[in-house]
Protein backbone atom coordinates (compact mmCIF):
# COMPACT_ATOMS: atom_id res chain seq x y z
CA UNK A 1 0.00 0.00 0.00
CA UNK A 2 0.95 3.97 -0.65
CA UNK A 3 1.66 6.34 1.58
CA UNK A 4 1.70 9.17 -0.74
CA UNK A 5 -1.07 11.40 -0.92
CA UNK A 6 -3.09 13.14 -3.60
CA UNK A 7 -1.73 16.75 -2.40
CA UNK A 8 0.52 18.55 -5.57
CA UNK A 9 3.73 16.66 -5.96
CA UNK A 10 5.20 19.78 -5.73
CA UNK A 11 4.60 21.75 -2.30
CA UNK A 12 2.83 25.28 -3.33
CA UNK A 13 3.30 26.10 0.10
CA UNK A 14 0.21 26.41 2.74
CA UNK A 15 -1.30 23.06 1.11
CA UNK A 16 -3.08 20.49 3.83
CA UNK A 17 -0.30 17.80 3.44
CA UNK A 18 -3.05 15.04 3.48
CA UNK A 19 -6.08 14.27 5.38
CA UNK A 20 -6.82 11.73 8.44
CA UNK A 21 -8.10 8.77 6.63
CA UNK A 22 -11.62 7.89 7.64
CA UNK A 23 -12.57 4.58 9.37
CA UNK A 24 -13.39 2.05 6.97
CA UNK A 25 -17.01 1.80 6.66
CA UNK A 26 -17.89 -2.13 6.23
CA UNK A 27 -21.53 -1.81 5.90
CA UNK A 28 -23.31 -2.10 2.00
CA UNK A 29 -25.35 0.67 2.50
CA UNK A 30 -27.74 -2.25 2.33
CA UNK A 31 -28.28 -3.61 5.24
CA UNK A 32 -25.91 -7.17 4.18
CA UNK A 33 -22.73 -7.81 4.30
CA UNK A 34 -20.81 -7.53 1.43
CA UNK A 35 -18.26 -9.15 -0.70
CA UNK A 36 -17.09 -5.87 -2.05
CA UNK A 37 -16.72 -4.72 1.24
CA UNK A 38 -14.86 -7.47 2.65
CA UNK A 39 -11.54 -6.36 1.34
CA UNK A 40 -9.53 -3.89 1.18
CA UNK A 41 -10.89 -0.76 -1.35
CA UNK A 42 -9.47 1.20 -3.57
CA UNK A 43 -11.82 3.62 -4.10
CA UNK A 44 -15.10 4.05 -1.73
CA UNK A 45 -18.08 5.67 -2.39
CA UNK A 46 -21.02 6.70 -0.25
CA UNK A 47 -23.94 8.23 -1.68
CA UNK A 48 -22.60 9.66 -4.76
CA UNK A 49 -24.86 11.49 -7.00
CA UNK A 50 -22.99 12.85 -10.64
CA UNK A 51 -24.85 16.10 -12.51
CA UNK A 52 -24.32 17.52 -15.62
CA UNK A 53 -26.15 21.11 -14.62
CA UNK A 54 -29.45 20.31 -13.45
CA UNK A 55 -29.72 16.85 -14.90
CA UNK A 56 -28.35 14.44 -12.55
CA UNK A 57 -26.97 11.30 -14.11
CA UNK A 58 -25.72 8.76 -10.98
CA UNK A 59 -27.66 9.08 -8.15
CA UNK A 60 -27.36 7.68 -4.41
CA UNK A 61 -24.34 4.94 -5.53
CA UNK A 62 -22.81 3.71 -2.50
CA UNK A 63 -20.35 1.04 -3.44
CA UNK A 64 -16.43 -0.07 -2.60
CA UNK A 65 -13.55 -1.02 -5.50
CA UNK A 66 -11.87 -3.39 -3.80
CA UNK A 67 -8.26 -3.23 -4.46
CA UNK A 68 -6.10 -5.41 -6.90
CA UNK A 69 -9.34 -6.93 -8.27
CA UNK A 70 -10.85 -6.39 -11.81
CA UNK A 71 -14.61 -4.64 -11.35
CA UNK A 72 -16.77 -4.53 -14.18
CA UNK A 73 -19.27 -1.65 -14.84
CA UNK A 74 -22.53 -3.45 -16.63
CA UNK A 75 -25.70 -1.83 -18.03
CA UNK A 76 -27.74 0.00 -20.73
CA UNK A 77 -26.58 2.95 -22.80
CA UNK A 78 -26.89 6.16 -21.27
CA UNK A 79 -27.13 4.59 -17.77
CA UNK A 80 -24.46 6.53 -16.37
CA UNK A 81 -21.56 3.98 -16.57
CA UNK A 82 -18.67 6.48 -18.08
CA UNK A 83 -19.83 9.52 -15.74
CA UNK A 84 -19.53 7.28 -12.53
CA UNK A 85 -15.96 5.99 -14.25
CA UNK A 86 -14.82 9.74 -15.04
CA UNK A 87 -15.56 10.61 -11.65
CA UNK A 88 -13.51 8.50 -10.03
CA UNK A 89 -10.42 10.35 -11.67
CA UNK A 90 -12.13 13.48 -11.61
CA UNK A 91 -12.01 13.83 -15.55
CA UNK A 92 -15.23 14.80 -14.97
CA UNK A 93 -13.79 18.25 -14.05
CA UNK A 94 -13.10 18.72 -17.24
CA UNK A 95 -16.84 19.06 -18.23
CA UNK A 96 -17.76 22.80 -16.93
CA UNK A 97 -21.21 21.57 -15.99
CA UNK A 98 -20.40 18.43 -14.18
CA UNK A 99 -20.46 18.13 -10.55
CA UNK A 100 -20.60 15.51 -7.70
CA UNK A 101 -22.20 15.17 -4.39
CA UNK A 102 -21.55 12.68 -1.60
CA UNK A 103 -18.05 10.94 -0.60
CA UNK A 104 -15.69 9.43 -2.99
CA UNK A 105 -12.44 8.21 -1.29
CA UNK A 106 -9.58 6.87 -2.84
CA UNK A 107 -7.30 4.86 -0.16
CA UNK A 108 -9.03 6.26 2.17
CA UNK A 109 -8.47 9.94 1.10
CA UNK A 110 -11.01 11.91 0.18
CA UNK A 111 -10.78 12.29 -3.75
CA UNK A 112 -13.11 15.52 -3.93
CA UNK A 113 -11.04 17.21 -0.97
CA UNK A 114 -9.86 21.20 -1.91
CA UNK A 115 -6.11 20.47 -1.32
CA UNK A 116 -6.21 17.50 -3.67
CA UNK A 117 -4.96 18.19 -7.19
CA UNK A 118 -6.79 16.29 -10.20
CA UNK A 119 -3.22 16.14 -12.09
CA UNK A 120 -2.11 14.31 -9.22
CA UNK A 121 -5.39 12.07 -9.05
CA UNK A 122 -4.64 11.14 -13.02
CA UNK A 123 -1.40 10.18 -12.34
CA UNK A 124 -2.41 7.75 -9.69
CA UNK A 125 -5.65 6.93 -11.27
CA UNK A 126 -4.75 6.25 -15.17
CA UNK A 127 -7.21 5.91 -18.03
CA UNK A 128 -8.00 3.92 -21.61
CA UNK A 129 -10.47 4.80 -23.19
CA UNK A 130 -12.78 3.53 -25.95
CA UNK A 131 -10.80 4.44 -29.00
CA UNK A 132 -7.46 3.67 -28.59
CA UNK A 133 -5.74 7.51 -28.70
CA UNK A 134 -2.04 7.45 -28.65
CA UNK A 135 -0.20 10.72 -29.02
CA UNK A 136 1.13 11.36 -32.83
CA UNK A 137 4.85 10.70 -31.18
CA UNK A 138 6.81 7.52 -31.59
CA UNK A 139 5.96 4.13 -29.32
CA UNK A 140 8.77 5.08 -27.69
CA UNK A 141 7.79 8.87 -26.58
CA UNK A 142 4.17 7.61 -26.16
CA UNK A 143 5.50 5.78 -22.94
CA UNK A 144 7.48 8.23 -22.00
CA UNK A 145 5.47 10.96 -22.15
CA UNK A 146 4.05 10.72 -18.54
CA UNK A 147 7.41 9.74 -16.75
CA UNK A 148 8.69 13.00 -18.72
CA UNK A 149 5.64 15.29 -17.23
CA UNK A 150 6.89 14.03 -14.22
CA UNK A 151 10.69 15.39 -14.72
CA UNK A 152 11.88 11.91 -15.42
CA UNK A 153 15.45 13.05 -16.60
CA UNK A 154 18.14 11.01 -19.32
CA UNK A 155 17.82 7.35 -20.62
CA UNK A 156 14.31 5.69 -20.17
CA UNK A 157 15.09 2.88 -22.12
CA UNK A 158 14.04 0.70 -19.43
CA UNK A 159 11.20 2.27 -18.29
CA UNK A 160 9.93 1.94 -21.80
CA UNK A 161 10.69 -1.62 -22.45
CA UNK A 162 9.61 -2.68 -18.67
CA UNK A 163 5.85 -0.94 -19.46
CA UNK A 164 5.96 -2.57 -23.09
CA UNK A 165 6.53 -6.11 -21.65
CA UNK A 166 3.77 -5.41 -18.90
CA UNK A 167 1.20 -4.06 -21.65
CA UNK A 168 2.29 -7.34 -23.80
CA UNK A 169 3.57 -5.47 -26.63
CA UNK A 170 7.19 -5.11 -26.42
CA UNK A 171 8.13 -8.26 -28.52
CA UNK A 172 5.79 -6.75 -31.63
CA UNK A 173 7.14 -2.97 -31.19
CA UNK A 174 10.89 -3.63 -30.09
CA UNK A 175 12.63 -3.17 -33.55
CA UNK A 176 10.17 -0.17 -34.33
CA UNK A 177 10.36 1.67 -31.13
CA UNK A 178 11.17 5.16 -33.19
CA UNK A 179 8.08 4.55 -35.85
CA UNK A 180 4.41 6.44 -34.56
CA UNK A 181 2.41 5.02 -32.52
CA UNK A 182 -0.33 5.42 -34.91
CA UNK A 183 1.37 3.38 -37.44
CA UNK A 184 0.06 0.18 -35.34
CA UNK A 185 -2.77 -1.92 -35.47
CA UNK A 186 -5.75 -1.37 -33.13
CA UNK A 187 -5.37 -3.73 -30.71
CA UNK A 188 -1.35 -2.86 -30.57
CA UNK A 189 -2.50 0.51 -30.10
CA UNK A 190 -5.01 -0.06 -27.09
CA UNK A 191 -2.16 -1.73 -25.47
CA UNK A 192 0.26 1.16 -26.24
CA UNK A 193 -1.71 3.07 -24.22
CA UNK A 194 -2.18 0.47 -21.56
CA UNK A 195 1.48 0.82 -21.47
CA UNK A 196 1.21 4.38 -21.27
CA UNK A 197 -1.09 4.43 -18.88
CA UNK A 198 1.15 2.73 -16.31
CA UNK A 199 4.64 4.59 -17.20
CA UNK A 200 3.03 6.72 -14.55
CA UNK A 201 2.87 4.23 -11.74
CA UNK A 202 -0.34 4.40 -10.90
CA UNK A 203 -2.32 2.60 -8.72
CA UNK A 204 -5.65 2.17 -10.54
CA UNK A 205 -6.68 1.71 -14.25
CA UNK A 206 -10.24 3.08 -15.36
CA UNK A 207 -11.14 1.21 -18.56
CA UNK A 208 -14.07 2.70 -20.36
CA UNK A 209 -14.96 -0.10 -23.50
CA UNK A 210 -11.27 -0.53 -24.04
CA UNK A 211 -12.00 -3.38 -26.20
CA UNK A 212 -15.25 -2.39 -28.38
CA UNK A 213 -13.49 -1.44 -31.43
CA UNK A 214 -11.30 -4.84 -31.12
CA UNK A 215 -11.35 -7.78 -33.06
CA UNK A 216 -11.84 -11.60 -30.68
CA UNK A 217 -8.03 -11.83 -30.91
CA UNK A 218 -6.89 -8.59 -29.37
CA UNK A 219 -9.83 -8.61 -26.89
CA UNK A 220 -8.65 -11.78 -25.32
CA UNK A 221 -4.84 -10.11 -25.19
CA UNK A 222 -6.33 -7.34 -23.61
CA UNK A 223 -8.35 -9.87 -21.01
CA UNK A 224 -5.65 -11.55 -20.22
CA UNK A 225 -3.38 -8.52 -19.95
CA UNK A 226 -5.86 -7.27 -17.43
CA UNK A 227 -5.60 -10.71 -15.38
CA UNK A 228 -1.80 -9.77 -15.04
CA UNK A 229 -1.90 -6.84 -14.34
CA UNK A 230 -4.76 -7.13 -11.51
CA UNK A 231 -1.68 -8.60 -9.59
CA UNK A 232 -0.45 -4.90 -8.77
CA UNK A 233 -3.35 -2.65 -9.94
CA UNK A 234 -7.26 -2.11 -9.31
CA UNK A 235 -9.01 -2.31 -12.84
CA UNK A 236 -12.16 -1.00 -13.33
CA UNK A 237 -13.32 -1.57 -16.66
CA UNK A 238 -16.89 -0.53 -18.58
CA UNK A 239 -17.80 -3.37 -20.97
CA UNK A 240 -20.94 -4.01 -23.03
CA UNK A 241 -19.94 -7.54 -23.67
CA UNK A 242 -21.25 -9.63 -21.09
CA UNK A 243 -18.86 -12.39 -21.85
CA UNK A 244 -16.20 -10.29 -21.29
CA UNK A 245 -17.38 -9.23 -17.91
CA UNK A 246 -17.98 -13.00 -17.00
CA UNK A 247 -14.51 -13.42 -18.11
CA UNK A 248 -12.19 -10.76 -17.02
CA UNK A 249 -14.03 -9.74 -13.60
CA UNK A 250 -13.60 -10.57 -10.11
CA UNK A 251 -16.66 -8.15 -9.23
CA UNK A 252 -19.42 -7.29 -10.97
CA UNK A 253 -21.55 -3.88 -10.61
CA UNK A 254 -25.07 -3.80 -12.22
CA UNK A 255 -26.74 -0.15 -13.35
CA UNK A 256 -29.62 0.96 -14.80
CA UNK A 257 -32.06 3.86 -15.07
CA UNK A 258 -35.50 4.96 -14.07
CA UNK A 259 -38.03 7.29 -15.97
CA UNK A 260 -35.85 10.36 -14.59
CA UNK A 261 -32.77 8.47 -16.43
CA UNK A 262 -30.87 9.02 -13.35
CA UNK A 263 -28.65 5.42 -13.42
CA UNK A 264 -28.34 3.84 -10.09
CA UNK A 265 -26.84 0.64 -9.02
CA UNK A 266 -29.37 -2.24 -9.59
CA UNK A 267 -26.79 -5.18 -8.04
CA UNK A 268 -23.25 -5.65 -7.08
CA UNK A 269 -21.47 -8.56 -5.95
CA UNK A 270 -19.11 -11.35 -7.31
CA UNK A 271 -19.37 -11.85 -11.43
CA UNK A 272 -20.13 -15.54 -10.79
CA UNK A 273 -23.39 -14.61 -8.46
CA UNK A 274 -24.49 -11.65 -10.79
CA UNK A 275 -24.48 -13.86 -13.58
CA UNK A 276 -25.61 -17.39 -12.60
CA UNK A 277 -27.71 -16.17 -9.15
CA UNK A 278 -28.82 -12.57 -9.74
CA UNK A 279 -31.21 -11.65 -6.65
CA UNK A 280 -32.71 -8.83 -8.84
CA UNK A 281 -34.90 -9.35 -11.57
CA UNK A 282 -33.66 -6.29 -14.09
CA UNK A 283 -30.27 -8.37 -13.38
CA UNK A 284 -31.24 -11.67 -14.60
CA UNK A 285 -32.94 -9.50 -17.75
CA UNK A 286 -30.21 -7.55 -18.18
CA UNK A 287 -27.41 -10.55 -18.01
CA UNK A 288 -29.82 -12.95 -20.16
CA UNK A 289 -29.96 -10.60 -22.71
CA UNK A 290 -33.77 -9.71 -22.48
CA UNK A 291 -33.04 -6.24 -22.12
CA UNK A 292 -30.59 -2.88 -22.89
N1 LIG B 1 -20.74 16.02 -21.17
C1 LIG B 1 -22.02 15.79 -20.91
N2 LIG B 1 -22.90 16.81 -20.79
C2 LIG B 1 -24.20 16.59 -20.52
N3 LIG B 1 -24.74 15.36 -20.36
C3 LIG B 1 -23.93 14.32 -20.47
C4 LIG B 1 -22.54 14.46 -20.75
N4 LIG B 1 -21.98 13.23 -20.82
C5 LIG B 1 -22.97 12.35 -20.58
N5 LIG B 1 -24.14 13.00 -20.38
C6 LIG B 1 -25.45 12.37 -20.08
O1 LIG B 1 -25.32 11.61 -18.89
C7 LIG B 1 -26.00 10.37 -19.02
C8 LIG B 1 -25.04 9.22 -18.78
O2 LIG B 1 -24.09 9.22 -19.83
P1 LIG B 1 -22.85 8.19 -19.85
O3 LIG B 1 -22.02 8.55 -21.02
O4 LIG B 1 -22.22 8.20 -18.53
O5 LIG B 1 -23.62 6.80 -20.06
P2 LIG B 1 -23.03 5.36 -20.35
O6 LIG B 1 -23.71 4.42 -19.41
O7 LIG B 1 -21.56 5.40 -20.35
O8 LIG B 1 -23.58 5.07 -21.83
P3 LIG B 1 -22.90 4.22 -23.03
O9 LIG B 1 -23.06 2.78 -22.64
O10 LIG B 1 -23.73 4.59 -24.21
O11 LIG B 1 -21.47 4.65 -23.16
C9 LIG B 1 -26.66 10.36 -20.39
O12 LIG B 1 -27.99 10.77 -20.25
C10 LIG B 1 -25.83 11.38 -21.16
O13 LIG B 1 -26.62 11.98 -22.17
MG1 LIG C 1 -20.09 5.11 -21.83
Amino acid sequence: MTTETLAPAIDVGGAVAGAAAPAVASHDGQGGSDPMAAIPSAVELRGVSLYYGAFRAIKDVTLNVPRQRVTAFIGPSGCGKSTLLRSMNRMNDLIPIARAEGSMLFHGEDLYADYVDPVEVRRRIGMVFQKANPFPKSIYDNVAFGPRIMGAKGNLDDQVESCLRRAALWDEVKDKLRQSGLALSGGQQQRLCIARAIATEPDMILMDEPCSALDPRSTLQIEELMAELKEKYTIVIVTHNMQQAARASDFTVFLTMDQDRAGYVVERGPTLEIFTNPKNQLTEDYVSGRFG
